[in-house]
């Protein structure tokens, strides 16, 4: 199985005056996938915005739209999430009892599931979700705000993972999540994440094309499954 290195800018950080041309600028970079964090207040203490932003810039990207649900019953948004364009939509392991259901629920709308755990969660609860998903969020960061420091639990949350993963014998890719810089992109990839999300490190850099094709490399060049 030839697994690749996927960048994923979180427009969480983008300048929102000027998201659309962010965006394309990371798209003509090279980022295959746009992490979208939608956030309600209530599962985490910030509040983003909701189906009107992957909504309005469906028309102008054509990168994977990487759909991060921060809230609770996310059942309830699955159906607006996937009109408005969601390749990939994430729900948290935290966040409600009947993830099962909702993941194969947004599988049967040709949607790529993905389950998330915060910094603090055993990995080992990713065993079960396994047959269900495409790909695993390990947070590194507590979810909420863009710009924290990594936290390097997440380091052997992604190693536990792709034991788990290689065991299963699926294809599922490990997207981490947090704090995450061209300097320290490393820890992750060597451990075996290869969708790496970024948000200041990217939308926060003056040359933002040049952010993610310096972090696209060193994130290949350190890569080990
Ligand atoms: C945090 C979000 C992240 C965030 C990452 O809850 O899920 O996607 O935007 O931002 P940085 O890369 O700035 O830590
Ligand atoms: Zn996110």
């Amino acid at each position: 199985m030839e697994r690749k290195i996927k960048m994923s800018p979180s427009i969480l950080s983008a300048n929102f005056n000027n998201l659309l041309a962010d965006v394309k600028a990371t798209e003509e970079a090279g980022a295959e996938y746009l992490h979208i964090d939608v956030m309600d207040g209530i599962f985490v203490p910030n509040i983003s915005f909701g189906k009107i932003v992957p909504q309005t810039l469906r028309k102008h990207s054509n990168q994977v739209f990487d759909v991060h649900l921060m809230i609770v019953d996310p059942m309830r948004y699955i159906d607006d999430f996937a009109k408005a364009g969601a390749d990939i939509i994430t729900i948290h392991h935290e966040a409600c009892h009947d993830r099962i259901k909702v993941l194969e629920y947004i599988r049967s709308l040709g949607i790529k599931p993905c389950i998330s755990i915060k910094p603090d969660t055993n990995p080992a609860v990713l065993e079960q979700y396994l047959p269900y998903v495409d790909m695993v969020l390990i947070m590194s960061v507590q979810p909420g705000f863009g710009g924290q420091k990594f936290i390097p639990s997440a380091i052997e949350s992604c190693k536990v993972a792709r034991e788990l993963i290689k065991k299963s014998g699926r294809d599922i890719d490990i997207e981490v999540d947090g704090g995450l810089y061209t300097y320290n992109v490393n820890l992750v990839t060597e451990a075996g994440a290869n969708v790496i999300v970024a948000g200041s490190s990217i939308f926060g850099a003056e040359d933002i094309g040049g952010a993610v094709v310096e972090m696209t490399k060193r994130a290949e060049e350190t890569f080990i499954w």
